[in-house]
């Protein structure tokens, strides 16, 4: 198979982890005979610093012309300014947006290797999780109308059927390949966008009668994650709803440094990125974790290649390299071998 990617490494420890996917990548390329061509493109903070925007034009070219997208991360206190104009965020939204992902979804499942990193008592995390958020990436709070209005600002949360629609599908099918819940999070009993969003989904759910539809506000999804995460597969959301509780999500599996995820509109090409940040703090000091990109890179080979085989000879390297104990230093624990970036991807590649 020949699949053109971009490749977007930009600030802080973007340009270590993506070094470690496309180790992996390319192993891949090796054992199963594929091609994977690679094209890096500039977004982000050092996009600013070179060009004066974060998403050039032709970045965006770029991506559009690809079959799939991998990222680092972006961002650093270089640009951290909130009322700059221009900031390295706006490259991610306007990727997003630009490639129409509207759909995010992000996995966080407990590994049996590292349910000892997880925050949770014994006793709740013992059952295990595994949850997968879908979040809606293209619309709501984050692309409503906005401004300033006198010594005032708004913001819009505004959400249209086809919208709702399309997302909730997304929620639904992956759940039939699941547990067959999906939990739809809202704040129905104040807002009235969470009421159409409940309204849309429900009739949606009469498309899928073997999956269960538990309706959920926020505040309490919120407090049952924690609470008893093993109670949720799928957990279908806005595009605020799910920001926060994804980072919930990742912080109970132990560390944010192994969530991948995948964000994917009509058709197969898709944006495949850790969810963790740029993390300026450990930039450069071969610390970082490469787990979430290297998952992240099988989530691409999955789902816009349908590479199944690949994918989980990837996953499988990454649960033998923890089951023997190597850990990166954000989920050492005593008695395990702390290797460094590099060295985390290079055992990884070796595995596959
Ligand atoms: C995320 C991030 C972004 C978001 C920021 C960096 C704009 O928090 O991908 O979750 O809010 O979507
Ligand atoms: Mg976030």
């Amino acid at each position: 198979m020949v699949k053109n990617i971009a490749v977007i490494e930009g600030d802080g420890i973007g340009i270590e982890i993506i070094a470690e996917g496309v180790r992996v990548l390319k192993k891949i390329e090796e054992k199963f005979g594929h091609t994977f061509n690679l094209n890096y493109v500039e977004m982000g903070g050092c996009a600013i610093d070179k060009y004066g925007v974060a998403l050039p034009d032709e970045t965006l070219a770029a991506c559009k012309a690809a079959d799939a997208v991998l990222l680092g991360a972006v961002g650093g206190p270089k640009w951290d300014d909130p009322t700059a104009k221009v900031r390295p965020e706006q490259g991610l939204l306007g990727l997003r947006a630009g490639l129409e992902c509207f759909a995010n979804i992000r996995p966080a499942k407990v590994y049996k290797a590292l349910a000892a990193a997880s925050p949770l008592k014994d006793s709740i995390i013992s059952d295990g999780f595994d949850i997968v958020v879908v979040r809606e990436l293209t619309g709501g709070i984050y692309f409503g109308e906005r401004g300033r209005d006198g010594d005032s600002a708004y913001d819009t949360e505004k959400y249209s059927v086809y919208e709702i629609e399309r997302i909730a599908r997304v929620a639904f099918n992956l759940a039939m390949g699941r547990k067959k819940i999906v939990h739809s999070v809202d704040k129905a009993n104040v807002l009235e966008s969470s009421r159409l969003w409940r309204e849309t989904v429900a009739k949606v759910a009469k498309e899928y009668p073997e999956v269960e539809l538990v309706n959920m506000l926020v505040d309490n999804a919120a407090m049952q994650l924690v609470r008893n995460p093993a109670q949720f597969d799928v957990m279908l959301t806005s595009n605020m709803f799910g920001d926060i509780l994804s980072d919930e999500a990742s912080q109970i599996t132990g560390s944010i440094g192994m969530l991948a995820s995948a964000s994917t509109g009509a058709g197969t090409r898709g944006l495949y990125e850790p969810i963790h940040g740029s993390a300026p703090d450990i930039a450069g000091q071969n610390k970082a974790n490469p787990i979430a990109t290297i998952l992240s890179v099988a989530m691409m080979l999955d789902i816009s290649f349908g590479l199944k085989e690949e994918a989980a000879t990837i996953d499988n390297a990454v649960n033998s390299v923890l089951e023997d104990n190597y850990r990166t230093i954000d989920i050492a624990s005593e008695g395990s071998v702390v290797l460094g970036t590099q060295e985390m991807g290079k055992l990884i590649a070796e595995r596959i």
